[in-house]
């Protein structure tokens, strides 16, 4: 059976609490309930608006689910600023995206931090939507898929494969991220497909063939059709457009 494909918003730092509330509710609001028996539908909104957000989906019974945007390799201590996976699966999160770039590029996260993370999160039942993908320099000299599943492999280090088959990892090109240049679909199948392997390589197909590999960067109503029709492209890992409550519902529908 197919792989029910994941469209999870990364709302990055946007939006206060009471924002998020009235986001979700339009968004609720806009994507009947019918579509998410074909398409799980998830937002990652700031820390601060968390448990708003987990109080609305609870109180209406609203069928999308939330989660976080990182989380600290900790699990309690001296680490001022940081936020815990046991405090964020208190608050019922599902998700939480590790590594993504802007973490890797702005907070200087590397590859060893982000094992970090992910065996954290795994340990707190969160399930990781751990991202990868080359900077533009890496892409223009063909060494994309190589870079990428590398970063792969480097996260996945010592994570169980009772972890590895709930895993769900977004490839998101930087030079494809608020820029508004999307992949071609040939191109995230490409090394969506590379991911896929990469995982099978280390916890064998059965486990690779349930892992969900998403695409992110510029995705949009307008592109997504195309890009989830590829076999091995089972969502996206929105940012810009999951701000906007009618587009992310349009693409939700369309996934
Ligand atoms: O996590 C989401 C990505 O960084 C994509 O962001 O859709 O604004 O390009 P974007």
């Amino acid at each position: 059976p197919r792989r029910k494909p994941l469209i999870a918003g990364n709302w990055k730092m946007n939006c206060n609490h009471l924002e998020a509330l009235a986001l979700v509710q339009k968004i609720a609001f806009a994507l009947p309930e019918k579509y998410y028996d074909k398409v799980e539908v998830a937002v990652l909104p700031p820390f601060t608006d968390i448990r708003s957000v987990q109080t609305l989906i609870d109180g209406d019974k609203l069928k999308l689910v939330h989660g976080a945007q990182d989380l600290s390799p900790h699990d309690s201590g001296a680490y001022t600023g940081d936020v815990s996976g046991a405090m964020l699966a208190k608050l019922g999160c599902t998700y939480v995206t590790v590594g993504h770039s802007e973490r890797r590029e702005i907070h200087g996260e590397d590859d060893a931090l982000v094992n970090k993370k992910v065996r954290a999160a795994v340990k707190h039942g969160i399930v990781p939507i751990l991202c990868v993908g080359e900077p533009l320099p890496v892409r223009e000299a063909g060494e994309h898929v190589a870079h990428t599943t590398r970063q792969v492999t480097a996260a996945l280090e010592k994570v169980e494969s009772q972890h590895a088959q709930t895993l769900v990892i977004a490839y998101e090109p930087v030079w494809a991220i608020g820029t508004g240049r999307v992949a071609s679909a040939a191109d995230a199948q490409e090394v969506c497909a590379a991911i896929r392997q990469a995982v099978s390589a280390k916890y064998g197909e059965a486990i690779a063939a349930g892992v969900r590999v998403l695409y992110g960067g510029s995705v949009k109503a307008k592109n997504v059709g195309e890009i989830v029709a590829e076999s091995d492209v089972d969502g996206a890992l929105v940012g810009g457009a999951s701000l906007d409550a009618d587009e992310f519902a349009q693409l939700c529908a369309i996934a």
